[in-house]
């Protein structure tokens, strides 16, 4: 095993939990998790949810993390690499293929949010939204969204500042961004919690209740991929980004642990995300149902009516984007990483290429929610609708099954145990999981939402 990446390391341990955390927390838990929990009537989703997190997510998050550190290279070079030492075919890389391109997909959706997050730092600072009552949250936003010029505008900046941080590499920035930002955002959502708390009153409960009482007659084959998707998704895992960050690790690290604390941050951070909303919701008579608009519609509502709202509802907006900017580079990295394999280009320049291709898919997206709206896609889906139910409910989950399987029943067991560092059982129920359990829960799912 080589003990370097030619891309860079982590400086520590410790380094490796923040970047990878980084990543994983971002919109997925605190815009995504929310309103689709929200459209899928709650508690019972959300049960769904932890559990693939608990049996699918937390499982692959250490195959990635052991295949990448054995690697040391991009999801197709190592893959090719692990199944040429194991003596199996190397059609085995096509998944990192699929991974990179899955990556385009999520990132060209990813940036359009992220901008409109952005937007809403300036709005919110300029007290456009002081006073907001759930007409005017929600007026606003529908006109925010309507005007194709601004939203294009900060989609473009978002993506320039994640082919910034991209060209810049491993060590230098962002490691040092995640090290102040990722406590300062939990800080926030803490705080945000206890304003919830406070002030929605008897809503608190409702809020709570929608989101963990267990109504199972609500729960379709059609809302489990849904929960399965978003644990992908909010984990980034099923196209290489752990594998990615996991070839940056160092040595000596253990992979449960790592992946345990990533796994555990991450929930925490989608559960406080939902318990924040969901009582504004009942609290302003709102519904939950309202897509992704969920976020931007509370929250301002919030902000609007508490002391130094604008103060606060500005740094949160700003932590958002950075959580978004910490999950957004490890979405091409990947690729980024391969492309540097093999071209031997200079890293910012191959930076700079790869976002340009998301920024133009991001078009799409950007379009979706006016001058698009009405070009339909996949089954009725418009344009954005389309990129994130192909990539959360079928790549991502497929991309995770076959790593699972790869981990499991191709590459060689003693490697496994190597980077694993845990007692024969342990490594015997793991393996157990990435080559059954997991790759058939994903399967049972896939097949049920298709017979319906
Ligand atoms: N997990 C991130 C979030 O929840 C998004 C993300 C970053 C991602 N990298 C990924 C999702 C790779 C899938 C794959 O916002």
């Amino acid at each position: 095993m080589a003990d370097q990446s030619i891309h860079g390391m982590w400086s520590s341990r410790l380094m490796f939990v923040l970047a990878a955390a980084g990543s994983a927390v971002g919109l997925g838990n605190i815009w995504r998790f929310p309103y689709v929990a929200g459209e899928n009537g709650g508690g019972a989703f959300v049960l769904v949810y932890l559990g693939c997190i608990a049996l699918i997510g937390f499982p692959i998050v250490m195959a990635e993390i052991v295949l990448g550190r054995e690697g040391r290279k991009s999801p197709i070079n190592t893959m090719a690499d692990l199944a040429k030492r194991s003596r199996r075919s190397t059609i085995w890389q096509a998944v990192g293929w699929m991974g990179a391109g899955t990556g385009f997909i999520i990132l060209s959706v990813y940036s359009v949010i992220a901008g409109w997050v952005m937007a809403y730092v300036i709005r919110m600072a300029s007290g456009d939204l002081a006073g907001a009552d759930s007409g005017s949250a929600g007026a606003a936003f529908d006109g925010f969204t309507q005007d194709a010029g601004s939203v294009l505008g900060w989609h473009t900046l978002f993506m320039i500042l994640t082919m910034f941080i991209v060209a810049r590499g491993v060590g230098r920035g962002i490691e040092f961004a995640v090290k102040y930002l990722m406590p300062a955002l939990f800080f926030l959502l803490l705080m945000l919690v206890g304003y919830s708390v406070v002030t929605t009153g008897p809503a608190f409960g409702e809020g709570l209740a929608f989101m963990f009482s267990f109504k199972f007659d609500q729960l379709t084959w059609a809302a489990v991929l849904l929960a399965m998707g978003q644990a992908f998704f909010t984990l980034s895992l099923g196209m290489g980004t752990m594998m990615t960050y996991g070839a940056y690790m160092p040595a000596g690290a253990s992979i449960p642990g790592t992946a345990a604390m990533v796994a555990i941050l991450d929930t925490t951070v989608a559960i406080l995300a939902g318990i924040i909303i969901f009582p504004l919701v009942f609290a302003n008579d709102l519904t939950g149902s309202t897509g992704p608009g969920l976020m931007f519609v509370t929250l301002p509502i919030a902000f609007g009516q508490m002391t130094g709202g604008q103060v606060f509802g500005t740094a949160f907006f700003v932590l958002v984007s950075f959580a978004a900017i910490t999950s957004s580079i490890s979405m091409i990295e990947p690729a980024c990483a391969w492309l540097v394999e093999k071209t031997g280009f200079r890293r910012p320049m191959v930076a700079v290429i790869l976002g340009v291709i998301a920024w133009v898919l991001g078009l799409g997206s950007a379009l979706s929610f006016n001058l698009w709206s009405d070009v339909q896609l996949l089954g009725g889906l418009n344009f954005f609708e389309s990129m994130d139910y192909l990539a959360n409910n079928i790549m991502l989950p497929l991309g995770g099954m076959l790593i699972a399987l790869f981990t499991g029943w191709m590459v060689d067991k003693s490697i496994v145990r190597q980077q694993m560092a845990v007692s024969e059982g342990g490594l015997l129920f793991f393996l157990w999981i990435v080559r059954v359990v997991a790759p058939a829960a994903v399967f049972v799912v896939f097949v049920m939402t298709l017979l319906g």
